[in-house]
């Protein structure tokens, strides 16, 4: 027994219902439930041709407007953490999924994925996609990234699109999310990583379904497009990184090694098929993006900027005069994440700028040494930066950890 999610804003409300019809027509799906933004254009069309849909399908199917449940940005958190609260407090169902509605290549398998990963016994199961090689900047360079700096040991680096939205939770899980105020709180698009997050802290065994079709949506523009949903996934990494996941040195006992306390069950499935216009497709508009280096800069930039040290400021500074990211590469980037988290502040226009100057500098230097060179190269290239990251904060933690040991038993002695 289930109910399937599409939370939605502005979209093509043809494609919507297209999607609303494949999931009502599924088998094992109980009940279909479209969560609105706002009374809009795609909301009407939607409240119009549902009765219909439902005759045809001989299916529940609902629409309702997301409610304010948190204290960011009104956004997709809501959305989805008001389909949380209606599953748990209006239905019985086993299992809720959230599909994005935008989705041009969805159909009854990506549904029949998740449940038959929800029958062999995961709480969690999550759909990753083949994406071209210059698709995926917050998740490589955001996500992954702060994943793999701030908790090397744990599960979440190896999590292959933390920020998908293509998901399935199990009663229990969605009862803990909701008891959880952080993750009522992220109403904004930091919600995904909020889920992922959450599910590793509470070792959820999770399995990651391939779909090989991939997920063809509107394209994005310039990296403006991404802008706010990197401020506040950053922002949601920044918010999360005094736990302490699973990390307990054991220096004396295992020279220099870390057990994994709340280590989970974790399998991803083989990604067998990558389809050729995943190849072919470049993520952005690489000419658009350049300008935006050297445009919206303030006083007050200038001033935040004297955190960094002066390689990296002045390649920032070079900016205003013409685009300069090549000395942005995985470790001028490590560098300037790791001030970023010490120092970033959501609430200031001026630091949210400094972010995204710095992370589409990070991309185009990424774009223009490493994507270039192929797609098998650059997706090489993304999974051992990460593995690379993980490496040196694990040694460095280690480090850290040996030398606090040896404070301490001096201080004994
Ligand atoms: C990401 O980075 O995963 C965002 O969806 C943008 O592609």
């Amino acid at each position: 027994m289930c109910l399937v999610v599409f939370p939605f804003k502005k979209e093509n409300p043809q494609v919507v219902l297209n999607n609303v019809k494949i999931a009502a027509q599924h088998p094992k799906v109980d009940e279909v439930l479209c969560v609105g933004v706002e009374k809009e254009e795609t909301y009407r069309s939607l409240e119009q041709n549902i009765p219909q849909l439902k005759m045809e399908t001989n299916k529940d199917i609902n629409l309702i407007l997301q409610e304010r449940i948190g204290n960011k940005r009104p956004g997709k958190g809501d959305g989805m953490n008001t389909a949380l609260k209606y599953f748990l407090e209006e239905t019985d169902h086993n299992e809720i999924l959230f599909f994005d509605s935008d989705i041009t290549t969805f159909g009854p398998n990506w549904i029949s994925k998740l449940l038959e990963g929800a029958e062999l016994g995961y709480p969690v199961v999550r759909h990753y996609f083949p994406r071209c090689s210059t698709d995926g900047m917050i998740t490589w360079m955001i996500t992954k990234t702060g994943f793999a700096l701030l908790w090397p040991t744990s599960e979440l680096p190896w999590i292959e699109q933390p920020l998908g939205g293509e998901l399935l939770f199990k009663r229990e899980v969605v009862e803990r999310f909701l008891q959880q105020e952080e993750v009522r709180n992220r109403s904004d698009w930091g919600i995904d990583t909020m889920y992922t997050f959450y599910s590793v802290k509470y070792c959820y065994p999770m399995l990651e379904t391939y779909i090989s079709e991939g997920k063809l949506h509107k394209l994005y523009g310039k990296l403006t497009d991404l802008k706010t949903m990197l401020v506040e996934c950053f922002d949601t990494i920044q918010s999360l990184r005094d736990h302490s996941l699973e990390l307990i040195p054991k220096v004396n006992e295992m020279e220099g090694s870390f057990l994994c306390k709340g280590g989970i069950i974790h399998r991803a499935e083989h990604p067998h098929e990558v389809p050729q216009d995943v190849f072919e497709k470049i993520g952005f508009d690489i000419e658009g993006s350049l300008t935006l280096l050297m445009e919206n800069w303030t006083p007050g930039m200038e001033d935040l900027l004297s955190v960094f040290p002066r390689r990296i400021r002045d390649g920032v500074y070079a900016n205003k005069k013409a685009p300069s990211f090549s000395f942005l590469d995985e470790h001028t980037w490590r560098e300037a994440y790791l001030i970023l988290l010490d120092h970033f502040d959501i609430n200031n226009e001026d630091w949210q700028e400094i972010l995204f100057k710095l992370w589409v500098g990070r991309v185009l230097c990424y774009t223009t040494t490493i994507a270039l060179r192929g797609y098998y190269f650059a997706m090489r290239y993304l999974y051992s930066m990460i593995d690379r990251y993980m490496n040196y904060s694990a040694k460095h933690k280690i480090k850290k950890a040996k030398k606090e040991e040896k404070n301490e038993n001096s201080s004994c002695a």
